[in-house]
């Protein structure tokens, strides 16, 4: 049964809402013409036909007392002019005999009615739909009578007003609501176009949010994931040219090395340990790498206490030697991927407990998102440069200290995990000079 109801209706939006609007106008419209025709017509036929046939007994009455024949002359003529009422006194033998009864719609039958309860006659009525008349032919004791009366005496006009207006003000308003109708639905088949084009790998720069309240969201929550998935691509492209680019120096300074090496008869350790040291470098650059494009693939979004996920990352800081401060709310449920989402925050503090000290950590909830802050006392880093760390491999203090630090991925991966949650990592000044960094996870 519901399979039958859906092969019969109709696929698209448009036409299902057209259905929508029109099934209850065409359903009260059926209601209401029953209910008239029922109750209304029939009522003022009858009321009518009851009037007429009055005049008709009163003119055949009339007919009977008055003698003069001048009077009877004027008493057709009158009921012809202001009664409409004609009066055909034919002699029987051309006529047909009469058989009781009416041919017609319900003014014919009202009206067979009204008479046969007022004249005790044979009576046939008939509807003569070409002359806009109808015919009465009543066996009077003195003669076959025909009677004709004019139609609109027994039709009451507003009828067929009532019926104009009903159907016509219900064709002009279901063309109205079909033009609102298509308006509301334009916004959605050009969102369904964006999302066909975007999955095409063309990036839509034409739509716009519009319509009602739920298809701007719509629309809204497109060109966001738009972007962000256009802000991943190109982070990961970035990082393969990175990857390319910082692998070739070391590459440079090994050929450089075994240039060395070769023309030198004897073997200088020396040489051999700053060959080791760039294979190592190279070796940890390419397994970082690595990491990162794994990024989050294959882990689950799952349903988290973020409150233990940070207990956990200071404990594991505190193993290492380092006194992380916590401070957040418990429990603090986010549905996310917890291993990303620790990498990303363990990054976070590493690079705190590294170039800084005397880190905090704080999360808080707020209507639409969580933030997790983690401070540091340390340096900081200066506004131009807050963009910059971002990138793949870009390290600050590589030329200070070449020995601190890693391959420069901490915070690209952070970013990028954050982003695969819908949020964002930003660095802002802490209130000692050290770096603030957040992570803000929408909820
Ligand atoms: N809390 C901080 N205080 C000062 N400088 C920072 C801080 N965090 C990051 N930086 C600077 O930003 C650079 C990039 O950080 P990022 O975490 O991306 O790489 P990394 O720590 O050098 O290496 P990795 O994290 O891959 O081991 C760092 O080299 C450092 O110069
Ligand atoms: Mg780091």
């Amino acid at each position: 049964m519901m399979r039958l109801i859906k092969q019969i209706l109709p696929k698209s939006l448009f036409w299902r809402s057209f259905l929508i609007v029109l099934i209850p106008v065409v359903l009260l419209q059926g209601a209401v013409a029953i209910i008239f025709v029922e109750r209304q017509i029939e009522n003022t036929s009858r009321r009518l036909a009851v009037g007429v046939a009055g005049d008709v007994a009163f003119v055949l009455d009339a007919m009977r007392v008055i003698e003069d024949p001048s009077l009877r002359q004027w008493t057709v003529l009158r009921a012809s002019e202001a009664l409409q009422i004609n009066l055909v006194q034919s002699p029987s033998s051309t006529t047909e005999p009469i058989i009781p009864g009416y041919d017609g719609g319900i003014a014919t039958q009202s009206l067979f009615r009204a008479l046969d309860e007022r004249l005790p006659y044979p009576i046939e009525v008939q509807e003569a739909r070409a002359n806009d008349l109808f015919i009465m032919r009543i066996d009077l004791p003195e003669g076959l009578t025909t009677v004709t009366v004019a139609r609109k005496r027994l039709e009451s006009p507003t009828t067929h007003i009532f019926f104009t207006w009903m159907v016509g003000a219900a064709v002009l308003f279901t063309g109205i609501a079909v033009i609102f109708l298509r308006n509301q639905l334009r916004p959605i088949s050009r969102l369904a176009r964006a999302a066909e084009a975007f999955g095409k790998g063309r990036p839509v720069t034409w739509l716009k949010p519009s319509g009602a309240a739920e298809v701007r969201q719509a629309t809204a929550a497109f060109l966001e994931m738009q972007e962000r998935i256009t802000r991943q691509i190109t982070q990961r492209t970035e990082m393969l040219a990175g990857v390319s680019h910082d692998l070739r120096a070391p590459l440079t300074r090994m050929r450089l090395e075994l240039a060395l090496l070769a023309s030198s008869k004897s073997r200088h350790e020396a040489d051999i340990r700053a060959l080791e040291a760039d294979v190592v470098e190279m070796e940890r650059m390419i397994e970082e790498y690595l990491d990162f494009a794994r990024g989050q693939g294959g882990e689950a979004p799952v349903e988290t206490d973020l409150a233990a996920l940070l207990d956990n990352i200071v404990a594991g800081a505190s193993r290492r030697g380092a006194a992380v401060a916590l401070e957040t709310e418990r429990p603090l449920a986010v549905t996310l991927r917890p291993g990303a989402i620790k990498r990303c925050i363990t990054n976070l503090v590493d690079n705190a407990i590294r170039y800084g000290g005397g880190v905090r950590v704080a999360a808080l909830r707020y209507n639409s998102a969580i933030e997790i802050a983690v401070e540091d006392d340390g340096p900081g880093i200066a506004p131009a440069d807050r963009e910059k760390v971002f990138r793949p491999f870009v390290r600050l203090d590589a030329a200070r200290n070449p020995n601190r630090g890693g391959a420069g991925l901490g915070l690209t991966i952070a970013r990028d995990i954050a982003r695969g949650h819908g949020g964002e990592v930003t660095l802002s000044e802490a209130a000692g000079g050290g770096v603030r960094v957040v992570l803000r996870l929408p909820v």
